[in-house]
């Protein structure tokens, strides 16, 4: 049984990102239990880099927001998938807020073992995802982390254009795959 925790990192309900990470939702297999989390319901701010949870008791960040919630999650996740809009070939800044967060030493408590990446872009060069993907390979291999795969969607811009590509298909696979 796997603990899977997806973040969503586009504020458009409904938007192409929301319908991926559903769709991923909808492969997985009744027996594991899945969370998704967007950065719509959530305020999270960015990380100062101020290393005070480096000496906080239990390395709890000085920030109150709602990343208390999503680190208490992790200590309880095996699985975290990524999933976001591609703005300006990066992630979408509320989502890298979350991500640089997790800087904390609190992350030596989190249950993490593998991670997954779904992606969504307007464009459709064929380089459009390869600086996250960088980024994601080098988290991976930092962490030795698992890689349980990746979905990419070029062409989808507007509301719903994911619908016409196999990014859906593709995600939920991804969803099916996981034991
Ligand atoms: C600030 C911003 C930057 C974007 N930058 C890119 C980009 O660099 N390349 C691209 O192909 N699409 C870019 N897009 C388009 C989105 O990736 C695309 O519309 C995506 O489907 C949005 O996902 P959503 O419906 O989940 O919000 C950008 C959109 C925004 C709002």
């Amino acid at each position: 049984m796997s603990k899977i925790l997806v973040l969503v990192g586009s504020v458009r309900k409904g938007g192409n990102t929301e319908l991926l990470a559903q769709a991923f939702a909808n492969g997985v297999k009744k027996n594991n239990e899945i969370d998704i989390i967007s950065v719509s319901d959530i305020k999270v701010n960015p990380c100062d880099g101020c290393n005070a949870c480096f000496f906080t008791e239990g390395n709890a960040c000085i920030q109150k927001d709602d990343m208390a919630n999503i680190y208490s999650k992790l200590k309880n996740t095996d699985t975290l998938i990524i999933a976001s809009p591609v703005y300006f070939y990066g992630i979408s800044a509320r989502l890298k807020a979350v991500i640089d967060r997790l800087h904390t030493p609190m992350r030596n408590q989190f249950g993490v073992k593998r991670m997954g990446l779904i992606l969504v872009g307007a464009s459709d060069i064929p380089k459009l995802f390869d600086s996250i993907i960088m980024q994601y390979q080098l988290v991976l291999d930092f962490f030795h982390l698992e890689d349980i795969g990746m979905v990419l969607v070029h062409s989808a811009k507007n509301i719903g254009d994911v619908e016409k590509t196999m990014g859906l298909k593709e995600a939920e696979r991804l969803g099916e795959s996981l034991k």
